[in-house]
């Protein structure tokens, strides 16, 4: 390999991390930021790969044109080509009025199609040819658009495994694939662990008011052990629960969840999942014991945790479709809507009823 140069494996703004693998990671970002070319990142669930789909957009020269995000694992087939494509007024009974696409808005800029592996087989036809030709029709429309925008996609699958099941195209897989972007999983660079956690704990520390807080070598090693199926994002929860939960400011051992301290066996079958129960046993042990003034406001914050955390496991069940997940939890779809905006939750359902 050519003798590499230093500024470019510098962290991306707003990553962290400096592992081999991660300034490898940045160095090709940097590059590929200054091309029109398609980007397919890939990787685990968590490893970073929405920071580095804005870090491409911000790097690039289309900085100053707009970045839409499109989950489009959150969407009904016929939803999510209205929302990529646009629609015509009567295409369908629900389009009252013509409607721009997600393509449309984003011309001059990036579109980040989000969970590609979601897009059926019919729809990645369409995609395709906005790919290869830069145009399309609006549905239930004749009138050919063109729009330029920079395509970048993302999966936490194999999609080589989803050709081969046949579910995506190979001809749509060649064309995403222009240049690969592959974030490695956390296990994988053990030696980001530190800087991580010390970013998460300032962030979560800040947010919750608290003035210090500082980690044990004890709660650092455990972290390093554990094997993280859910990444980053699944470090930066047990950082922020840890907080809520700590009295002095003090990251002990005893505040992370029994599988990070004691290596059992990690669950692969719900990777993530935690029951509020053993969430509560936590609140009777550390939170309620302390006469505390502030146990009103840690049962709160502990609520909503589990609150978040089970709307987001349902959401994700339900593929992000909010109706479905409503019904589900019980609850009225606006008062859904409303949580998931209050909790920043990722989920972007249409404006269908
Ligand atoms: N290197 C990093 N530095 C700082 N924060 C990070 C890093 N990587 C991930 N995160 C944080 O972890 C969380 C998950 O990251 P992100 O949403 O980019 O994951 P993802 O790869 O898109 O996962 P998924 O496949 O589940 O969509 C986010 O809150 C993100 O800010
Ligand atoms: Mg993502």
């Amino acid at each position: 390999m050519a003798a590499s140069n230093s500024k470019e494996a510098e962290p991306l703004a707003g990553l962290i991390g400096k592992s081999p693998a991660m300034q490898d990671v940045y160095r090709v970002t940097r590059q590929v930021a200054a091309s029109s070319a398609t980007v397919l990142l890939t990787g685990e669930t968590g490893t970073g790969k929405e920071l580095i789909a804005r870090a491409i957009h911000e790097l690039s020269p289309r900085a100053a044109g707009p970045y839409v995000r499109v989950n489009c694992g959150a969407l009904s087939e016929s939803l999510l080509e209205s929302e990529l494509f646009g629609h015509v007024k009567g295409a369908f009974t629900s389009a009252l009025e013509n409607r721009t696409g997600r393509f449309e808005a984003a011309h001059g800029g990036t579109i980040f199609l989000d969970e590609i592996d979601s897009v059926s087989y019919t729809l990645q036809v369409k995609l395709l040819r906005v790919l290869q030709e830069q145009e399309f029709e609006r549905v239930g429309d004749n009138r050919t658009i063109r729009v330029d925008c920079r395509v970048v996609a993302a999966t936490n699958r194999d999609l080589l495994d989803e050709i081969e099941a046949g579910r995506f195209r190979d001809d749509l897989y060649f064309r995403l694939n222009v240049v690969p972007v592959y974030l490695p999983p956390l296990r994988e660079r053990t030696g980001d662990i530190p800087l991580l956690a010390a970013f998460f704990i300032r962030k979560y520390a800040e947010s919750n008011g608290v003035s210090i807080s500082t980690i044990s070598d004890e709660s650092l090693a455990a972290l390093a052990r554990y094997s993280w199926p859910g990444n980053v994002r699944e470090l930066q929860n047990y950082i922020e629960r840890a907080i809520v939960f700590s009295h002095d400011g003090h990251l002990s051992l005893d505040l992370f969840p029994p599988h990070v301290r004691g290596g059992a066996p990690v669950r692969v079958s719900r990777p993530g999942a935690r029951n509020s129960e053993s969430l509560c046993r936590e609140l009777v042990s550390h939170g309620m014991t302390s006469a505390g003034d502030a146990a009103g406001n840690l049962y709160e914050r502990i609520v909503s945790l589990v609150e978040k955390e089970l709307i987001q496991q349902v959401l994700k069940s339900c593929q992000g479709v909010q109706t479905k997940a409503a019904v589900r939890l019980g609850i009225n779809r606006n008062t859904l809507h409303k949580k998931i905006e209050e909790y920043g939750l990722e989920s972007e359902e249409g404006s269908a009823a």
